[in-house]
């Protein structure tokens, strides 16, 4: 992992420090340093290199970064549902202690089908055209949970159709996806995977394809649905809009790397990265209504070719030298929250220098004050 470095600074709040402590508790999966790339004909594309996260149980985490940053790969990684030519080549995935990606295939399956499920942008591609819904869901609750009579499983459909605002479910369940509404679709399968009634739910951009109106509607029922149920849900989205409210915690990704991780508070309010800052920039809110958005300038790296340094060196106003030949560590802020920006190192270095030349500073004034109270002494004596 890269190095974890503290900033110096007085004034750590305990607040904070309770923040960190909690941030470290307790993680239902734990993403440690992971690295993953597909090897195709044009040579070795990192797609995702040293990502680091932990989920908390019952919380949502919400990762954005803009498209081809990793997100997905980071999440299929985690569900080990990569292509062909992907894999994992370094790193660590423990789900509650345990590492995924030592897990046999019959560990796998259970992890998949039991503690983890996963919904995409796109209902289509993961439904079945040919099937009912209620046979789709059935055998989603017969192969993972013990309810094994079709009847049984029946039931449950339907409940699971009701919890998730499918209306009419006894109707819907011998209706075929094609029949039903996109946010209808994305429902259904919300319903499938709550079936297995999973500790993790990964939702990887489950909204993009809905028009607002309904993406705000699919994103409260997956906020009510895990206040409910008490999973662990990993948003995944391209807009830092979508997940402003939903999450506990946010992730900020770019070029495959983490380039920020904090509270929706700390990304939103204190950005500690040039990259989150840019982001800000280009969504609408009420300050910046008026103002016309500022989309951040240039085109995403070459993941064939990584840069030396910093991933986002080519698009950044405030580019270093440094940030050209090294890749800046993840060090932690005054608040607890975490961000990978050579501007921080530096910061933090001018805050040493200031503090160290003030304390120099006061001892000299001091001794100045001594040598004169000593001279004002020798004086007296004199006398
Ligand atoms: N099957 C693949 N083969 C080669 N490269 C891939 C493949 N899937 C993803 N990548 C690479 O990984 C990068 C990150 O992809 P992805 O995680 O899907 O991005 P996003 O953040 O938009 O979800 C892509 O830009 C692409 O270069
Ligand atoms: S490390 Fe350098 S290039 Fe990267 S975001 Fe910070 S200032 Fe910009
Ligand atoms: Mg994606």
């Amino acid at each position: 992992m890269e190095e974890s470095v503290k900033i110096e600074a007085e004034g750590i709040s305990e607040e904070a420090e309770e923040k960190v402590r909690e941030n470290e508790e307790n993680p239902v999966l734990s993403v440690r340093n992971l690295h993953t790339s597909f090897f195709t004909d044009s040579g070795e594309v990192k797609a995702v290199n040293g990502v680091s996260f932990n989920l908390k149980k019952g919380k949502i985490l919400g990762i954005v970064g803009e498209s081809g940053s990793g997100k997905s790969v980071t999440a299929y990684s985690i569900m080990q549902i990569l292509a062909d030519t992907g894999r994992v080549v370094e790193g660590e995935i423990l789900y509650n202690g345990k590492n995924v990606l030592k897990f046999n295939k019959k560990e796998m399956h259970a992890f998949r089908g039991d503690k983890c499920s996963i919904i995409f942008q796109d209902p289509m591609t993961s439904l079945n055209p040919t099937f009912t819904i209620g046979s789709q869901i059935n055998e989603a609750i017969m192969l993972h949970t013990d309810r094994k009579t079709r009847k049984a499983a029946t039931a449950r459909s339907i409940e699971l159709l009701e919890m998730v605002g499918v209306n009419e479910p006894e109707k819907r369940i011998s209706q075929y996806p094609h029949e039903l509404s996109g946010g209808m679709r994305q429902r259904v399968m919300i319903a499938m995977a709550l079936a297995c009634e999973p500790d993790i739910l990964i939702a990887d951009e489950p909204t993009t394809a809905l028009d607002v109106t309904i993406q705000a509607q699919i994103l409260e029922l997956m906020k009510s649905l895990q206040e409910k149920m008490g999973m662990a849900i990993i948003l995944v989205t391209h807009d830092l809009g979508v997940i402003a409210y939903m999450c506990d915690e946010i992730i900020v990704m770019y070029g495959g790397r983490v380039c920020e991780r904090g509270t929706a508070d700390d990304i939103f309010y204190r950005p500690c990265h040039e990259y989150t800052k840019g982001l800000l920039r280009s969504i609408p809110n009420i300050e910046n209504m008026k103002e016309r958005l500022v989309p951040i300038a240039g085109s995403p790296i070459n993941l064939l070719n990584l840069p030396k340094g910093c991933a986002f060196c080519a698009r950044c106003d405030n580019a270093m030298k440094i940030c050209l030949e090294e890749v800046p560590p993840e060090m932690e802020m005054p608040d607890g929250h975490f961000a990978s920006c050579w501007l921080n190192v530096k910061k933090a270095a001018e805050q040493e220098q200031a503090e160290k030349q003030a304390g120099a500073a006061a001892v000299k004034a001091g001794a100045d004050t001594t040598a004169a109270k000593a001279d004002e002494k020798t004086g007296e004596a004199e006398v």
